[in-house]
């Protein structure tokens, strides 16, 4: 078996901001409400015309000239997404073909806001098996386009956006472990109801928002700290590793009180934590390529530092990551 790395990072979020100040002239709330309970200052969203192919494929881009590589120096494209341009075919061969790549795999991956976590997993292993050389992973979302934003327990949440990361075989091996998971049994907790095979879209006969998020926060905010715990814990004993070997640790951006609560309970300090939740929002599958990728070029992070990639989501579902950055 070959190692894996990460060679390549990118992100782009669309140029059109809202803010909290613009929320409270949607419905009944305030930049106050929003920052204390979310940590969200804003979110960037699509224009109608910006589909999530579309964001994939600027965050592409911009991995590539940072790996000095071209689209058809990758084997693989991945896209993990909740949101595609289409039930099907896959947004990934959309984005591989617009980058000119030619006749290269391509699939998306759907584990909602886990959707990184998963992708870096299975992309990881595509490469440590010797399946390929180099893969793109790409997180992206236009969930602007599938809030209620008449519900502001919601809407005030996601944002648009997109960050893909570029993996290479390597002598050095980045993927220490991984702890994937999931539960089924309650899916009315964060969901889409209808749109799919279980009640395809009909409008005439939907109920108001069926067709949009809907979320149980409390419910989801408990699981939440519970599984960002439970994953980080889980995957750091497969590593061999401890809590205090954590150089990084780059959670899902949901809410800045999930995190807050889960760092406090990993007694791993704030300043190791990469947090962007006050500029992006939520962007789902989106969240930790996009933070990945600003911390790098920021020269945050090192060769040899370990870091914790930690996400949960629809599903319900839940993962983490750690890789040692080469
Ligand atoms: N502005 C003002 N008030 C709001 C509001 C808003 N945008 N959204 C909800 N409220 C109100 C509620 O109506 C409720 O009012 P009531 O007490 O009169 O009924 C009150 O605030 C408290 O609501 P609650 O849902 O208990 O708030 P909360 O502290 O749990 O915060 C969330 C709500 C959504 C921010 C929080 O539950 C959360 O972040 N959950 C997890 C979200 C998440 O991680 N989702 C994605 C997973 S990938």
């Amino acid at each position: 078996m070959t190692g894996v790395r990460i060679v390549g990072v990118g992100h782009y979020a669309p140029e059109r901001i809202v803010d909290n100040q613009e929320l409270e002239t949607w419905f009944d709330t305030s930049d106050e409400w929003i920052t204390s309970r979310t940590g969200m200052k804003r979110r960037h969203w699509t224009s109608p015309d910006e589909a999530t192919s579309d964001l994939a494929l600027a965050a592409a881009r911009n991995a590539l000239a940072n790996a000095n590589l071209e689209p058809g120096d990758i084997d693989a494209y991945v896209v993990a997404t909740v949101y595609p341009d289409y039930l099907f075919p896959a947004t990934a061969c959309i984005v591989a073909s617009k980058l000119g790549a030619v006749d290269k795999a391509a699939f998306d991956i759907e584990i909602a806001c886990s959707g990184f976590i998963y992708g870096l997993t299975v992309t990881s292993s595509l490469v440590r098996a010797g399946v390929y050389k180099r893969v793109m992973l790409i997180g992206a979302e236009t969930l602007s386009k599938l809030v209620n934003k008449e519900d502001r327990g919601t809407a005030i949440l996601f944002g648009d956006g997109a960050g893909a990361v570029i993996l290479e075989a390597s002598e050095q091996d980045s993927f220490l472990a991984a702890e994937l998971g999931s539960d089924g049994s309650k899916p009315e907790l964060l969901r889409v109801a209808a749109g799919g095979s279980r009640r395809p879209v009909d409008h005439a006969a939907l109920d108001e928002g069926a067709d949009r998020i809907y979320m149980e926060g409390r419910e989801v905010f408990k699981f939440a700290v519970t599984k960002m715990i439970a994953a980080t814990d889980a995957a750091l004993a497969k590593a061999g590793l401890a809590k205090s070997d954590v150089d990084f640790l780059i959670p899902h951006q949901a809410n800045k009180r999930i995190i807050d609560a889960a760092m406090k309970y990993l007694d791993i300090p704030a300043e190791r934590c990469v947090v962007n939740i006050h500029e992006y929002g939520n962007t789902s599958a989106a969240s930790i390529p996009i933070a990945l990728s600003e911390a790098v070029r920021a020269g945050r992070v090192k060769p040899g530092d370990v870091i914790v990639f930690v996400g949960f989501g629809g599903g319900l579902s839940w993962g983490a990551v750690v890789w040692k950055w080469a």
